[in-house]
């Protein structure tokens, strides 16, 4: 398995979970609460990963460095978004109205980098 076929399954596996977490209503507070924390560790631990790997070394490439720079800034913005979703009560209203907005963040995010920074030359 190469480590863009990894990287594209963490992303599958991330949409999935937040695919869930969109779908439970707003009396399941506690699964809620557990598949979002499962989430929020997932995507720091991806993203952190992917720097290391993939965003420091095609920094040094005229062809990559401004498509890695805007990556590093979605980076922050979704770190962000999860902070502040998790400084909002679970069982608040805005928390599910805020949520799509991470969701919607991530998945344009994960696109970006499939077509544009991940292109790989797969034979
Ligand atoms: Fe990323
Ligand atoms: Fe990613």
């Amino acid at each position: 398995m190469s480590i863009y076929t990894f990287i594209h399954a963490d992303h599958e596996k991330a949409k999935e979970l937040m695919h869930k977490i969109e779908q439970l209503g707003t009396e399941s507070v506690e699964e809620r609460n557990s598949l979002f924390e499962t989430l929020k560790k997932e995507l720091i631990l991806h993203a952190k990963s992917e720097e290391m790997a993939f965003y420091d070394p095609l920094k040094d490439f005229k062809s990559t460095k401004e498509d890695v720079e805007h990556g590093e800034e979605e980076h922050q913005d979704i770190e962000m978004l999860l902070d502040q979703l998790s400084d909002i009560q679970l069982e608040h209203t805005q928390w599910r109205k805020k949520f799509p907005e991470l969701r919607e963040l991530v998945e344009h995010h994960m696109r970006e980098e499939e077509s544009e920074i991940f292109q790989t030359p797969e034979k």
